[in-house]
């Protein structure tokens, strides 16, 4: 598979600047003046790489009239069809892939699409963000067929095939081979999983490393953390300087995956980079923010920015 032409390089650009549009659509930008004063701020007693440089200014897309070809995607027949079977490929490629898709949620063209449904590709989880019900878990969960270094070896069964499907290109195509830390942590497990991050890290360590029960990707089922197999699994952290790190950053999207938590992105999302936290949005919604030049979720979905828990 190859790539297409890339917007986010055909000029010079902020790196949390939005997509140039396809065919030709106006867009405007929006400046947006973060807090960075607010954003956790890294002690010594971390275990992994320090905070980085927080962002200062983040663009993100403005709403964008017009920006799918029907005035109404949650009427078209097909949409319809496809939500009622809760088909989230079939719901969009009924907005007319994920581009379109997008573009009408950030227009606000689309009521019958919710960014807090946990049972959805497109759910959105952050600090700002929880999950709801807070207690969600997943209605189909399976096995990862690869290699596991905990016992959390399960995510959601679409997102196991596809993370199979990307170990096994990868192995293909010369990276070595990838296995898996963690997957699906339930509510409690990630109650848990941060107060072993707190006890080693102290409050504002764990917050930039792990998220609270109720916060986490993790318990969608959809997120999960991949390390380095070549020859013995590695640990989640030295993952990003592998040559796996390397070939997932550049291809993880092709199999539906984002890297969700970036070194560009930590004043957005206020977490450190995670090079090896994987988050599945489908091929159709993770192409659309590869090749838009995204670097958060939030961005993608014009959504603000969440680099602190309110309380
Ligand atoms: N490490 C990520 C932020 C999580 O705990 O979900
Ligand atoms: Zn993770």
């Amino acid at each position: 598979m190859t790539s297409t032409p890339q917007p986010r390089h055909a000029a010079p650009r902020s790196p949390l600047r939005g997509p140039a549009l396809p065919l030709g659509l106006a867009v405007t930008a929006v400046g947006i003046l973060l807090s960075v004063a607010a954003a956790p701020v890294a002690t010594s007693a971390q275990r992994e790489s320090p905070m980085p440089e927080p962002v200062i200014v983040a663009e993100v897309p403005a709403v964008q009239v017009g920006a799918t070809t029907a005035a109404d995607p949650c009427s078209e027949p097909s949409v319809i069809e496809a939500i009622a079977v809760a088909d989230d490929a079939a719901i969009i490629a009924g907005f007319g892939g994920g581009e379109r898709f997008r573009a009408a949620v950030v227009a606000g063209n689309a009521p019958c699409i919710a960014l807090d449904d946990p049972a959805h590709v497109w759910v959105v989880v952050n600090k700002a963000r929880p999950l709801n019900p807070v207690a969600f878990a997943p209605a189909s969960l399976s096995d990862m067929p690869l290699e596991m270094t905990t016992r959390s070896r399960q995510a959601r069964t679409d997102v196991a095939a596809a993370i199979g499907e990307l170990a096994a290109a990868a192995a293909a195509e010369g990276a070595g081979r990838i296995g898996a830390n963690n997957g699906y942590r339930s509510y409690d497990l990630q109650v848990s999983t941060h107060a072993s991050h707190v006890r080693s890290s102290g409050q504002a360590g764990a917050d930039a490393a792990s998220a609270r029960a109720g916060h986490s990707e993790h318990q969608t089922g959809l997120a999960l953390d991949v390390v380095a197999c070549s020859p013995q699994c590695g640990e989640i952290d030295a993952f990003g300087a592998t040559a796996q790190g390397a070939w997932v950053a550049e291809n993880a999207w092709r199999y539906g995956f984002i890297v969700r938590y970036e070194q560009v992105g930590s004043g957005i999302t206020g977490y450190k980079p995670e090079p090896w936290h994987l988050r599945y949005l489908g091929t159709e919604l993770a192409a659309a923010y590869h090749h838009g030049g995204y670097h958060t979720l939030e961005q993608f979905f014009g959504l603000p920015a969440a680099p602190d828990y309110a309380h």
